[in-house]
């Protein structure tokens, strides 16, 4: 992870520097000031670039004078409509435009309004660093990015490395998904997989790992029969967290469960050759999952959480599934497998129900890049989102929008449902036909859940992305970690111990009066690679709306009031 520290603004002595910009910053102090130390470079090159603060432009003055390597300016558009997300962008757009440099300053203080501005510019710049090399041998070292360290120049250091300590745990736990999820098949396959998530018990997370004869006595006759056809057996994994105080255990834990099809050929149904490469990622649920309980228990979170996914490949063979074979699952139900390329639904099915018998959870998510037909219906910009909970499907669309995760709420319904009926079986894998086949999915998994409040995400659209994003390259994007971290932050930590009086964030000015210190005369308030601690106490939220707990990090994420007047 990129190297993150905390200072008061001053000059480099060398380096690069990144300055954030709103479109009103245009011609105010802050550039002013900076323009002072840059002996006027600044306002000429401004004008030259024709730069003008729009959001996510950016513009590199190389050579600025003193022994600064480049300036690099940051548009953030409109002040009004900064929010958590657009520092986070602001902090990706910054590393882009960053080219080759190893070190470099953000000033951050055009952001202002909330207490965890900077660290959420922070965050931003190191979820965007992130790359995944391991398998590049040949590359040239100029041809590697650079950027190993970051300074974030602000008002209150201090203030913001505390903030900064839960984001950290929540990137490391989106790093841990996307390496999951872009390691190829042949490297990770189910055991590999539970092998890697047993590394989660140094952060405190119990793992509990089942193989085939573990999940044969259990009757995981569903599951297994997905990957009865590949020389790779299959494994169930169970990681847990409990964050709560261990005298009142009376309250149910949030579970969470995730898809983890380490290679999906379809199986005998087999896939066309053109693009099953993707399929490497139908592990994604399971590796969201497994992110998700890194950041949880890496920021301590107050909270009981379960995690359970299932990790199998789907492989065509002599021993494998055949269209038309009858499974008992682990519910007691039996299923007719029509399609043995609607294997996600099978694996799930027997997970969800053993979840729900073993921990009576407070609800249950899914995660799963479970049907193509959710990428015809919304594309790259949504995930699918199915409930039988109205509270909860709306906490989790606030939580997506809130992060830059979005989610859609499909329906369910009883005639949906009858399309997965069988002649022979209590259901079919698949509907009649490929209208609606995301949701006749979903009605598949709904018949598993047993009455718990339940919520489906079909994130086949957005587990991988085809294009850079401004706070993850291209590939895996670990869409969700942020979404879910959020929901359990929001609504499940508890109420913060003492309410306290609303952040002085929102008087921040564009520049404080402190000004820029000459790089001599100043003190460095330095952060960032030390172990993660929980933050303290967040303020309490305005009177009405839900506390998030102590140590949550989102609280400070949290997206600010729109348009609320600032100054
Ligand atoms: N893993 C696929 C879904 C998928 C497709 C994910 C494309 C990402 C990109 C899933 O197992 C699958 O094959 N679903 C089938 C279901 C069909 C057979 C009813 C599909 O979507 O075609
Ligand atoms: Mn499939
Ligand atoms: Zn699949």
């Amino acid at each position: 992870m990129l190297d993150i520290a905390f200072a008061k603004p001053a000059l480099p002595e060398s380096g690069a520097l990144v300055l954030l910009l709103a479109e009103e910053d245009l011609g105010g102090t802050l550039v002013g000031e900076w323009d002072k130390l840059l002996g006027g470079h600044l306002a000429r090159g401004l004008a030259a670039a024709e730069f003008k603060g729009r959001k996510g432009q950016a513009t590199t003055l190389y050579a600025p004078g003193g022994g600064l390597s480049r300036v690099v300016l940051v548009g953030l558009g409109k002040r009004e409509s900064l929010d958590a997300a657009g520092a986070e962008a602001a902090g990706g757009h910054a590393v882009a435009a960053l080219g080759r440099e190893s070190v470099a300053a953000i000033d951050a203080r055009a952001i202002g309004g909330w207490a965890g501005a900077p660290a959420d510019v922070a965050l931003g710049a190191v979820l965007r660093a992130w790359r995944f090399d391991r398998y590049r041998t040949k590359e040239k070292p100029e041809d590697k990015p650079r950027l190993g360290a970051v300074k974030m120049l602000c008002e209150d250091p201090a203030g913001a490395k505390t903030e900064w300590a839960s984001r950290r745990a929540i990137a490391e736990g989106v790093f841990l998904t996307r390496e999951l999820v872009s390691e190829p098949a042949n490297i990770l396959n189910p055991p590999e997989f539970a092998d890697r998530l047993r590394k989660l018990e140094k952060l405190g997370v119990e793992v509990e790992v089942f193989g085939q004869k573990d999940l044969e006595k259990l009757g995981f006759g569903s599951m297994l029969c997905v990957s009865q056809g590949s020389a790779q057996p299959p494994r169930m994994v169970v990681m847990r967290w409990n964050g709560t105080d261990q005298r009142k255990k009376d309250s149910k834990p949030l579970a969470f469960i995730g898809k983890g099809v380490t290679f999906d050929t379809g199986g005998i149904s087999i896939k066309p050759a053109a693009g099953m490469e993707d399929m490497k990622w139908d592990m994604a649920g399971a590796g969201v999952v497994a992110g998700l309980m890194a950041a949880l228990a890496g920021r301590k979170a107050k909270v009981d959480v379960v995690g359970l996914v299932g990790l199998v490949e789907n492989m065509p063979s002599g021993t494998a599934t055949r269209p038309g074979d009858v499974v008992t699952s682990y519910s007691g139900q039996t299923i007719e497998v029509i399609n043995t390329d609607a294997e996600g639904r099978l694996v799930l099915a027997d997970v969800l129900s053993y979840c729900k018998k073993r921990f009576d959870p407070a609800f249950m998510v899914n995660l799963a890049t479970l049907t193509g037909a959710i990428i015809v219906a919304l594309g790259n910009e949504h995930a699918g989102l199915f409930s039988n909970d109205d509270g909860l499907a709306r906490r989790i669309e606030d939580a997506g929008k809130a992060v830059g995760e979005l989610a859609w709420r499909m329906p369910l319904g009883e005639a949906y449902d009858r399309q997965i009926r069988s002649e022979i079986a209590d259901m079919k894998n698949v509907g009649g036909g490929r209208a609606g086949g995301s949701i006749t999915a979903a009605q598949f998994l709904q018949r598993f859940v047993d009455g718990c409040p339940w919520a489906h995400l079909d994130i086949a659209g957005v587990a991988w992305s085809g294009k850079d994003q401004p706070t993850a390259p291209k590939g895996a994007t670990a869409w969700g970690v942020r979404l879910l971290d959020r929901l359990v932050a929001e609504h499940h930590e508890g109420r913060a111990a003492e309410p306290r009086p609303e952040p002085a964030g929102n008087e921040t000015a564009a520049v404080s009066g402190a000004g820029i210190a000459n790089a001599a005369t100043l003190s460095e308030g330095t952060a960032g690679s030390e172990p993660i601690e929980p933050a303290p106490d967040m303020p309490a939220p305005p009177a009405g709306e839900p506390s998030p707990a102590p140590g949550a990090a989102p609280r400070g994420t949290r997206r600010p009031p729109a348009r609320r007047p600032r100054r």
